[in-house]
């Protein structure tokens, strides 16, 4: 059994390759292990959301992921800054993190070129604090994406830093969780690779039925094939990539079958597409909507997650301050 700990952006909805990629492994990985996910909205302050945002945006991610399957019984789930311990814990490990290696690291790089306006320390100190995220419940497998394998490596960093610094064995170096083949990757409706948020081609769990078969129908396809078995460009395979992962077998064979002898219609197989799509959306979002209306359900969660989160981060901090030297006159 690991102790995974991953953090929740507090903005953005969650779309089909959220939901597809990562999600679908956190569902699974709460049955064995035992998992803390929580929603990073201290991260987000890096961007200054209005105060009326920032509480609206932690409700839709939580109503969003509870919906979506992750259990509050089986995973501990919070949010961030009920958890004070965390700020605490990334004040400590600030005074050994070194400006010159926050510098260099790719996000904070890439922030300050497409923000030059704002930067602050938050940013420059993100890792630390997602360090402290981590390393706080001692995890020991950290799920991460290709864009933050750099970040899990600085707490793998600052863990290492503070045990040969104070001459313990304390904190463990989280390790990445690694899904292997079974990590699905969705793609965009743009034709190009990947379906995102930045990349502004994504279908949401929240989009009704309406929106998803207009998104759909707009998906860029090409003029067709004219010879029979002639290679699928880009655009129309990842029209079959989402058709595999949410139609049956028999309807992507069919739409095959009817490339292979040209006689496919893309409107037809998008009309399909979209009513597969919103055959595993409407469940969810039905579920979203539910939720997120119900804030005496959600109050629920939050305590029982706060409950949890901070009882393990109370035990770290208590041993942290002892090791540093902090003694009680
Ligand atoms: N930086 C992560 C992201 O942008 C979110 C995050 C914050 C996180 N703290 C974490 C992820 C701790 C894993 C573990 O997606």
């Amino acid at each position: 059994m690991e102790r995974v700990v991953s953090g929740i952006r507090s903005t953005g909805n969650l779309h089909l390759g959220n939901y597809f990629g990562a999600l679908k492994n956190f569902i699974k990985m709460q049955d064995e292990n035992e998992c803390f996910f929580f929603i990073a909205d201290y991260h987000s302050l890096t961007t200054h959301p209005t105060p009326e945002n920032l509480h609206g945006n932690v409700r839709q991610v939580l109503a969003e992921y509870l919906a979506a399957g992750i259990d509050p019984e089986k995973a501990t789930i919070y949010v961030q800054s009920d958890v004070p311990e965390v700020a605490e814990l990334y004040l400590l490990l600030n005074m050994n993190a070194y400006v010159g290696e926050l510098e260099r690291t790719t996000s904070f790089k890439d922030k300050v070129r497409k923000n030059p306006n704002n930067v602050n320390a938050g940013l420059l100190t993100y890792p630390v604090l997602m360090a402290a995220d981590i390393i706080m419940h001692n995890a020991t497998k950290v799920p991460v994406g290709k864009d933050q394998e750099q970040n899990l490596e600085m707490a793998r960093k600052f863990a290492r830093r503070f045990n040969n610094m104070y001459n313990v064995e304390y904190f463990n170096e989280p390790e990445p969780f690694n899904f292997g083949e079974s990590l699905v990757k969705i793609p965009g409706l743009d034709g190009t690779g990947k379906m995102g948020k930045s990349e502004g081609n994504g279908i949401y769990l929240i989009d009704d039925p309406k929106v998803i078969k207009k998104k759909v129908m707009k998906a860029v396809t090409d003029s067709g094939p004219t010879v029979p078995n002639s290679p699928v460009t880009e655009s129309v395979q990842n029209l079959f990539t989402i058709m595999e992962i949410v139609s049956t077998p028999d309807t992507l064979q069919y739409f095959k079958d009817k490339y292979a002898s040209c006689e496919i219609r893309y409107g037809d197989l998008k009309k399909q597409l979209a009513e597969d799509i919103v055959k595993v959306t409407t469940p969810i979002r039905e579920k979203i909507l539910d939720l997120a209306s119900n804030g005496e359900y959600l109050r629920k969660v939050v305590k029982l997650g706060e409950d949890k989160a901070r009882e393990s981060a109370a035990k770290t901090i208590k041993e942290v301050r002892e090791i540093i030297g902090f003694k009680p006159f």
